[in-house]
């Protein structure tokens, strides 16, 4: 693991790997496969495209891309052995088998050589990285020149009495709810102070531009209670 990541996250995602789909489900009314959606429809890529997908998870961002651009390659890259054997699971299938890998790594030290992703996507991973600008700018060097990069992450609404609400919810049921399912005191207690922590949609993609991407955009969604950030890296080198 990056030196300078938080020494805890690691071990948090391997503790609720097991309930982590139900719970992203339940906790977000199923909103999150919407989200996870709008990010692969917002993929401009051609049908053998290679596909970074950073902070893979259980793999449903893989998924969605499977689904709706059936011959492009993914390779799904996450630090948390369990989230991943999760992944692992989703994606047998013969025909899956062919064009999606894993491998346990880490963000910061990916195994691929540079430029050479059609796109990178990462959904909810960022939040969860300290050195937010260091990890965009060592994707922008695994991007082909002319590819995108497409982040989701969960953000607050800009409306004042919407931001109260939300965050009633986020820091008192949330936290209960998630406790009850995933047995981890702290993992559902961390994670809204992850997001209001998470720096706000113009600062986010100012990280982007100085990392090198440009075009870049961000399109709120339920009300703001989560955004994708789209960039791409210059056709010029
Ligand atoms: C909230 S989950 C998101 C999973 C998935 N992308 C999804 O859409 O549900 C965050 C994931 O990021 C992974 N992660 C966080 N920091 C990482 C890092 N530095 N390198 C690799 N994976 C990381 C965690 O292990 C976890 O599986």
């Amino acid at each position: 693991m990056d030196k300078h990541e938080l020494p805890y996250i690691q071990d948090m995602f391997e503790s609720i790997a097991f309930r982590y789909d139900l719970l992203n489900r339940t906790l977000s009314l199923r909103q999150d496969i919407t989200w996870r959606n709008k990010l692969v429809q917002t993929l401009n890529i051609s049908q053998h495209a290679k596909i970074l997908d950073v902070a893979s998870g259980t793999g449903d961002v893989a998924m969605s891309i499977r689904n709706q651009f059936a011959l492009t390659t993914i390779h799904c890259i996450d630090f948390s052995f369990n989230m991943l054997s999760l992944a692992q699971k989703k994606i047998k299938s013969p025909s899956n088998d062919l064009h999606i890998y894993t491998s346990c790594a880490d963000a910061f030290d990916l195994p691929y050589p540079k430029m050479y992703f059609d796109a990178v996507t990462m959904a909810f991973g960022i939040r969860n990285v300290v050195k937010k600008e260091r990890l965009l700018h060592s994707l922008f060097h695994h991007v082909k020149p002319g590819g995108q990069i497409l982040i989701l992450e969960l953000t607050l609404p800009e409306m004042i009495v919407l931001k109260k609400m939300y965050l009633l919810y986020f820091k008192k049921l949330l936290p209960a709810i998630g406790q009850l399912v995933s047995k981890s005191n702290f993992a559902y207690t961390y994670l809204p102070e992850s997001v209001i922590s998470f720096p706000s949609s113009p600062a986010f993609s100012q990280m982007m531009r100085r990392s090198g991407f440009e075009n870049v955009q961000w399109l709120p969604m339920t009300a703001g209670i989560c955004t994708l950030f789209v960039g791409q890296r210059p056709l010029c080198l």
